[in-house]
């Protein structure tokens, strides 16, 4: 059984290794594209990897703030993440984006359903926020049917958003409403 925690600051090097070799899987057979990134960039670019690391310690609702819980194993390793982070856009605090995944060797066992459940209590009960929004490559169809069992509901589709490795992708929109 694993426990949800949220990250600390001080765990943030440890997340980061799991984060890029969660990565390492985007694009390869039997995953399939989950991130707009090349087969050949699997890692988490060093400039979000700052900004990442830094909003962690920015208050909720102030730009840049983000929020992180990691899925951890009996033995205390990462099974899964889920993270929660403002809009870049101003009069939108009210709202936040989410990410997330579930280590390669712990999917379909229920994890990506409780991480969602995690993190939304959070965000409704101690950040008050109204809306969870994200987007996903359409392609991507376990997170998408992940989202829709979960109460988010498709607001758009941007046609061919991405180019990548020889190959087109399009852009899905998802949104919930916390009640
Ligand atoms: C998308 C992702 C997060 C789903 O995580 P997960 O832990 O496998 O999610 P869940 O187990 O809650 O549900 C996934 C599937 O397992 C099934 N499942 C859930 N509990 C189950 C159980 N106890 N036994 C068997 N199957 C189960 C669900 O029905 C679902 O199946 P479906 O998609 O075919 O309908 C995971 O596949 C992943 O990390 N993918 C790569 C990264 C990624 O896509 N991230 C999202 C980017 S936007």
């Amino acid at each position: 059984m694993t426990s949800i925690e949220q990250l600390t600051p001080a765990d943030f090097d440890h997340f980061l290794a799991y984060l890029n070799d969660h990565l390492s899987d985007n694009g390869r057979d039997g995953t399939g594209y989950f991130q707009p990134l090349s087969r050949d960039d699997a890692r988490f670019p060093a400039d979000k990897a700052d900004a990442f690391r830094a909003g962690l310690r920015i208050d909720v609702g102030a730009p840049g703030w983000r929020r992180v819980w990691v899925a951890r194993d009996a033995a205390g390793g990462i099974a899964g993440h889920i993270d929660l982070r403002g809009h870049a856009e101003r009069y939108a605090a009210h709202r936040c984006l989410l990410g997330m995944g579930v280590d390669r060797g712990q999917r379909k066992a229920g994890l990506g359903g409780r991480l969602i459940a995690h993190a939304q209590s959070w965000a409704r009960e101690s950040a008050r926020l109204e809306w969870i929004d994200l987007q996903v490559l359409s392609s991507n169809a376990a997170a998408i049917n992940l989202y829709l069992r979960n109460g988010f509901q498709k607001t758009g589709e941007v046609d061919g958003m991405f180019h990548i490795d020889g190959q087109r992708f399009s852009y899905t929109g998802m949104s919930k409403r916390l009640g």
